[in-house]
């Protein structure tokens, strides 16, 4: 390995680096040099607590030596082989898998990460229905490829239109606390919450015809767009109206699955069986990149005597598959699941305390230790900190004043995401909570 002192790391990586997601003036990065559960250390050993799992996927957290081995293990017996080979730990995480994910879900595609991993469910659903339109949500994220990025119902989709994957069609999220059909009867009953955007769902699919819809994909809980937990009974009418107009149900588990909001997989709290599920991120915990499609048989079989025309040479990267393999024992052995769903009500407490303390929050919500600020003005008006699809001075230092305290965490307009790596305990997750209780001091401050 080429020696590098580690004041080199920062300039000479600016230096040749195209940033992703960036103005690259404007890039910042934190010059990263080691990591060790939920923390991670700069090359000058400044530490941060990582609440965003780093790209909210470390949920085993940070340099476990037995995912670490396991890569190192297979890196020694055989470091790659082509997706056509049938290998040892393609034969191990497929059966692994079969036994996590719900129902009959139990054909594994294995991709490179979580957008190309919609791209494939998306083409497998068109391929299986016949039928060309998929049905996404609007507060949605579902990744950065052509595809996965026309099925993205937020803003980051706009600057690449009108070049996008034609054939999505968005509807709208049951998002309580900014409804839009409740802007004046919040009190409305959560059965009546829930009927109106089943309804507004089936009156979409009527008027874009059944007979042109393949799939309805949402992620099972939203993750960036705000931790939008959907409401008791939505979930199951949807898959009603899936089974009712013949179209497919894929549910995108890239963030809410392995773990983290206290189930194996997020469907699970609502007892639906997708047709088709997506996952990345916790399935290797980011040790490796790798992403799936699970699908249930009846869809695997479709494709027994027609060809299945797609694939990129790392499909099925072994290392990805033994790091993916390594990262499933860990969960079982330490009970990390379980560990995550007693961290729930901790994780909840923890927020409802700091919206009572701060009257710039307007609203949090969490399931598991998936969960969220959203940052207002008003609590009355419910204005945001910043606006729809921008910045405010108000979240930028709130951001710098984490920073600069050693909290690491993803924020998102008016909203600050609590996604820590799933080991997380009590006294940490306090740790955390004691600098957003400073931080939000920031907030108070522009409360009109
Ligand atoms: C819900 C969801 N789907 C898909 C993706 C895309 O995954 P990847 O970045 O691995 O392509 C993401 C990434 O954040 C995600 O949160």
């Amino acid at each position: 390995m080429i020696d590098l002192p580690d004041s080199d790391i920062l300039p000479l990586s600016m230096r040749h680096s195209f940033w992703t997601w960036s103005a690259q003036s404007k890039v910042s990065p934190i010059p990263v040099k080691r990591a060790l559960g939920v923390y991670f250390w700069d090359v000058n050993d400044k530490r941060y607590l990582d609440f965003n799992s780093m790209v909210m996927c470390v949920n085993i957290g940070h340099g476990d030596q037995r995912v670490i081995d396991a890569i190192i293990e297979q890196a020694r017996q055989l470091p790659f082989a082509g997706p056509p080979m049938a290998t040892k730990p393609r034969a191990i995480l497929g059966q692994l898998l079969s036994q996590i994910t719900p129902g009959d879900l139990d054909r594994f595609l294995f991709t490179l990460g979580g957008a190309d991993a919609n791209e494939n469910a998306i083409k497998i659903a068109r391929a299986y229905t016949g039928k060309h339109k998929i049905l996404a949500r609007y507060r949605s994220y579902h990744g950065a490829s052509a595809g996965a990025m026309a099925a993205t119902g937020d803003p980051r989709r706009l600057i690449w239109e009108p070049n996008l994957m034609p054939g999505v069609v968005h509807f709208l999220d049951p998002y309580r606390y900014r409804s839009t059909f409740h802007r004046t009867n919040s009190d409305i009953s959560p059965t009546d919450f829930t009927l109106d955007y089943l309804n507004h769902l089936e009156e979409i699919i009527t008027y874009e015809g059944p007979q042109t819809i393949a799939a309805i994909l949402l992620e099972t809980v939203t993750g960036t767009n705000g931790i939008i937990i959907p409401p008791e009974g939505y979930l199951m009418g949807v898959r009603q109206l899936c089974d009712r107009y013949g179209i497919l149900l894929i549910a995108d588990e890239v963030m809410s699955g392995f773990g983290r909001t206290g189930r194996w997989f997020a469907v699970e709290h609502w007892d639906i069986i997708p047709d088709l599920m997506t996952m990345a991120k916790g399935l290797t915990s980011g040790y490796a990149p790798l992403g799936a499609v699970a699908m249930r048989p009846q869809i695997a079989d479709f494709f027994n005597d027609r060809v299945y025309q797609s694939g990129l040479t790392y499909n099925a990267h072994p290392i990805s598959l033994a790091a993916a393999i390594a990262n499933i024992q860990v969960m079982q052995e330490d009970r990390i699941v379980e560990h995550t769903a007693e961290m729930g009500p901790v994780l909840h407490r923890l927020l409802t305390d700091l919206g009572e303390q701060h009257p710039s929050v307007g609203e949090v919500r969490s399931i598991g230790l998936f969960g969220v600020i959203e940052l207002v003005r008003n609590r009355q008006t419910k204005e945001p900190l910043a606006p729809y699809d921008g910045a405010s001075p108000e979240m930028v230092a709130i951001r710098k004043y984490l920073l600069d305290h050693g909290l690491y965490l993803y924020s998102h307009w008016h909203t600050l995401l609590v996604i820590p790596p799933l080991i997380i305990n009590q006294e940490q997750l306090e740790e955390g909570f004691a600098l957003l209780d400073k931080a939000l001091e920031i907030s108070d401050q522009a409360i009109k």
